[in-house]
């Protein structure tokens, strides 16, 4: 009985966070930092799944072409974190964990940036499994960072 109380008044709290912030949907109110975040994220977007239709096997190895990508990734990558600092007029989706427990992201942001640096190492040796692997390990590297660290979607 108490723990259904207290799964109700959770429930009742995530719907809340959810749907609280700024009008017209998702999100909290978004400062020019987590503007500039939410930019560099998305400008890496097109490299990041360009290389995932070849993983996937959608579209086809092209070895050069794929370094090319992966040493591009490896720059743009880090872009987002020149930005990581709490944004006083809103941090739109960047949770509160990052301010209060910087060394814990930064670990997570280490993390990833190897795994970066790992998929553009694969991606030169030209091995496809090995790329396929390493892809995997950047991917799972974005998500975990994101539960942690991102407001739910
Ligand atoms: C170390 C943490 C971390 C890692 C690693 C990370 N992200 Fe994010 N990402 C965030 C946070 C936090 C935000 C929200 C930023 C904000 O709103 O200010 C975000 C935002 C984004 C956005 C913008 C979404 C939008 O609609 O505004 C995209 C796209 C994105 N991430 C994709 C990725 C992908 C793909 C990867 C891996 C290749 C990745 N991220 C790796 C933390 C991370």
């Amino acid at each position: 009985m108490k723990k259904l109380t207290l799964t109700a008044a959770l429930t009742a709290s995530l719907l809340l966070a959810a749907c609280g912030g700024a009008a017209g949907g998702s999100g909290a109110p978004k400062g020019p930092l987590s503007e500039e975040r939410s930019t560099a994220f998305k400008s890496f977007m097109p490299t990041f799944s360009g290389m995932g239709k070849v993983v996937k096997g959608d579209d086809a190895y092209h070895p050069e072409q794929f370094k090319a990508a992966a040493a591009k990734f490896a720059e743009e990558a880090a872009i987002p974190f020149q930005f990581f600092e709490n944004d006083p007029q809103g941090n739109g989706d960047a949770l509160p964990p990052i301010w209060e427990h910087p060394e814990d992201f930064q670990a997570e942001q280490d993390k990833f940036i190897n795994a970066v640096k790992q998929l553009n190492e694969a991606a030169q040796t030209g091995n496809l499994d090995t790329i396929k692997a390493a892809y995997g390990e950047v991917g799972a590297s974005c998500k975990s960072c994101h539960t942690t660290y991102r407001r739910p979607k």
